[in-house]
This record gives C-alpha cells, sequence and structure tokens, in this order.
C-alpha cells in the first residue's frame, strides 16, 4: 500500500476529505504521517485522532531553511514516505524534497492557476484578489510541486461560478467545496500513477475519474 505524508498548516478540512476517501476505499493509500509547521494547527488533532503520526516543525527550531528542509526529508524517509499532498501548507517545499519526490508531490490552490497564483497568494488573499478583480469565474486547482510556487504542471482544475457572490468569503466557501472533490480525485491519481506529466501539460492514463461524492 503506497504511503502519503500530509502537509499542512491550517485546520485541515483538505486533510479530513482525503481521510474520508482512503476510509471509502476511493483511494488505495495510507497516510503514514503529517507534516505541520504550525504547533496550533487543526490538522494535529484530526491526524492525532486517527493514529496519524505528527511532525511539528516550527521554522523558528532550526537554524535556516536547509536544515529545516533536511529535518523533513529525513521524517520523509524514516517513515518511508512515497507520496507528498501538500492541504493548506504556507511553506516553500526545500529543493531537496521537490528533487527526491519529483512529480510526486501535489498542491491545491484556491483559484484556477495560473490566475490569482504564486508568492502571497494564499487563503483570503486570493479570495480578495478574485473579489476585487471583479471575474465571473473561480475555482481550485491541483498541481504537481515543482521549485516554483503554484507554477507546477496541473493536474485538475474545476470551475465555479462567482457571478452573484457578494463577498470574498462567499467565494471562499464555494471554493472550498471544489477543492474538497477534486483533491481527493487528484491524489487517487497520484497513488494509481496515473499522471503522464510532459513538460507543463500533465494527461490522465486509463478512465476518467468519476470522484466519489
Ligand atoms: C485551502 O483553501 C487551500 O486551497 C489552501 O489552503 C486552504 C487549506 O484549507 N492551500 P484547509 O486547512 O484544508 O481547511
Amino acid at each position: 500500500m503506497k504511503r502519503i505524508a500530509v502537509f499542512a498548516s491550517g485546520h485541515g478540512s483538505n486533510f479530513q476529505a482525503i481521510l474520508e476517501q482512503i476510509k471509502k476505499g476511493f483511494i488505495p493509500a495510507s497516510i503514514g504521517l503529517c507534516i505541520t509547521n504550525n504547533p496550533e494547527a487543526g490538522v494535529i488533532e484530526i491526524a492525532e485522532a486517527n493514529g496519524i503520526p505528527v511532525k511539528i516543525c516550527p521554522p523558528k527550531d532550526y537554524s535556516d531553511s536547509h536544515a529545516f528542509n533536511q529535518a523533513i526529508l529525513a521524517a520523509l524517509i524514516e517513515a518511508e514516505i512515497d507520496y507528498i499532498i501538500l492541504a493548506g501548507y504556507l511553506k516553500l517545499i526545500g529543493r531537496q524534497i521537490v528533487d527526491r519526490y519529483s512529480n510526486k508531490i501535489i498542491n491545491i490552490h484556491p483559484a484556477l492557476l495560473p490566475s490569482f497564483g504564486g508568492k502571497g497568494m494564499y487563503g483570503h488573499h486570493v479570495h480578495e484578489a478574485v473579489f476585487n478583480r471583479g471575474v465571473k469565474l473561480s475555482g481550485a486547482t491541483v498541481h504537481l510541486v515543482n521549485n516554483k510556487y503554484d507554477a507546477g504542471p496541473i493536474v485538475l482544475q474545476k470551475s465555479v461560478s462567482i457571478e452573484d457572490a457578494i463577498s470574498d468569503e462567499e467565494i471562499a466557501k464555494r471554493v472550498l467545496k471544489i477543492e474538497h472533490e477534486i483533491f481527493p480525485q487528484a491524489v487517487k491519481l497520484l497513488v494509481e500513477n496515473r499522471l503522464e506529466v510532459n513538460g507543463l501539460r500533465v494527461t490522465i492514463k486509463g478512465e476518467q475519474i468519476v470522484g466519489d461524492d
């Protein structure tokens, strides 16, 4: 059974959504480790409630980002992790981790990349920018992770109309619902090794994914 590490910094609703689909047998993998940079993150309780080991790595405990990422890499190797899922993780993944887990790391972004992405574009900042720009559609993107924020090959995207949204909070709610739908689908494709990557294009091998709502 393939082993997944989940990296998260926040509430953990995406982590929860993935856990549910693992329990239902939709995702053929197990979660071997939860990594967080935030000692207050909600994901810690979720992991503990499910008997998943947690490694809390506050960056301030390390001399520099290399030591920080080196410690995380060591934990991944010790836990015999095959794939990495970024579920609301706010730190850039170190090059040594990206290189070792090439095309085996995916991230969920709460907008339709490449729009509204890049450094500083996370959480509510994204939905504020989307609301203020007056776009009629938003949505979520799952992409493979490389050494630049939100710039890796796109795996799945789904849009939602926000024409009648009256606030960025309303947009956030609609987009989060989409995230909980497409992220587990992307995790399934990843662990079943069904992603064919050519440059920035990803094609899905085998039958199209049918979400398990
Ligand atoms: C989500 O909006 C995700 O798109 C972004 O961080 C947020 C994580 O939310 N990367 P949660 O912690 O999974 O509830």
